[in-house]
């Protein structure tokens, strides 16, 4: 693990500094560096790095001699070590060379891939669901690219925070999203239909399109987060197998022009999905799966027994901090 000095530095340096041109560039860096940040294209070229390592005891004065330089810095250190890792990322040899001579320490180049957070504090959220799914923060082509590479076989979901529930950082959805992937498994190329109740960001109707749902109904109530689910849906290039719906998953489900589903997914909250248990039958095909998630530990024996009074039987539980998330059947009649 590592501490970061990097953004009270970078601040702190800012702040200061008039900055210029190349200058501009390490900023640059800084944002790529920066899950938060912004890519920049256009500065997609080798980059030179000089750096140097320093005593905990004299980084003040070591930053304030760089500061006075204009020079623009990151300060990293491993936890449990002492030093300091100074680093400044210039556009040429002769720039990151003259560092040197000024200040010691050695340089380097820095390839584009390099760039990419991979690993480490500044690298984007990934969530890996078995070994099919890999969920991350990151929405930049290019980082998204790399994600790919790095795991070729696996569907790479990009959910930036946005002003929606369900970027996969939430147990609640991780818990979702795992019970997809084993229920997609498990179904295999048979075309299977999903309802997803609630759907916010659109990230567990936008899986179960890319693991092999020939059709998804996803429901919410909300119009912004509703909104966010429609241009995920397109960035995922599923939007022709959702269908977007705002409205109230009560309704919904009672609806009954909305038909029955094989799998319903509906990570809601407790109160909710005690209400809604009885009616879950009605939207599901016999056999048909339902995933619930958005329920404590303290609530999971309420929960159960609404399933069973509704023939549901729940059968695997997945237990992440205080949050569960269920995945029950709807045994199959022999009438
Ligand atoms: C916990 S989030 C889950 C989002 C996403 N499905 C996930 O798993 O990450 C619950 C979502 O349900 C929506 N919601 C709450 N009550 C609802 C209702 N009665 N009908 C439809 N959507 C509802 C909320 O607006 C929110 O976006």
């Amino acid at each position: 693990m590592v501490e970061s000095g990097c953004s009270s530095g970078v601040e702190r340096n800012l702040a200061k500094v008039d900055v210029v041109s190349s200058n501009l560039i390490t900023r640059s860096i800084f944002s790529l560096r920066n899950p938060a940040g912004v890519i920049h294209p256009d500065v997609l070229e080798t980059l030179f790095r000089w750096s140097k390592f320093v005593d905990e005891e004299a980084l003040e004065e070591w930053e304030a001699r760089l500061i006075g330089s204009e020079v623009i810095y990151t300060a990293d250190k491993p936890v449990n070590r002492k030093r300091w890792q100074l680093s400044s990322y210039v556009m040429s040899r002769e720039e990151a060379d003259e560092l040197r001579s000024k200040f010691g320490g050695g340089v380097s180049s820095v390839h584009p891939d390099e760039w990419l957070p991979s690993a480490g504090p500044d690298a984007p959220f990934i969530l890996k669901i078995r070994s099919a799914i890999v969920v991350t923060e990151a929405d930049e082509e290019i980082v998204l690219r790399k994600i790919q590479e790095e795991y070729p076989d696996r569907i790479i979901l990009s959910f930036p925070p946005q002003l929606a529930f369900g970027t996969g950082s939430h147990p609640t959805t991780a818990g979702c999203l795992r019970f997809l992937v084993d229920i997609s498994r498990a179904r295999g190329r048979e075309g299977w239909t999903m309802l997803d109740l609630g759907c916010g960001s659109g990230i567990l109707a936008i899986a179960a399109a890319k693991l092999g749902a020939e059709r998804v109904v996803a429901v919410e109530i909300d119009d912004v987060a509703l909104r966010h689910a429609i241009r995920n849906a397109a960035r995922h290039g599923v939007e022709d197998r959702i269908e977007f719906l705002k409205g109230d998953a009560f309704s919904l489900l009672c609806g009954k022009e909305r038909g029955k589903f094989d799998v319903i997914a509906a990570n809601l909250f407790s109160s909710l999905l005690v209400e809604l248990m009885p009616n879950f039958p009605q939207g599901m095909r016999e056999s048909g799966d339902l995933v619930i998630s958005g329920f404590l530990t303290t609530q999971t024996r309420e929960v159960v027994a609404a399933g069973d009074d509704a023939g549901i039987q729940f059968d695997d539980f997945l237990r992440r901090g205080k949050w569960i998330a269920a995945k029950g059947c709807l045994p199959k009649t022999n009438d």
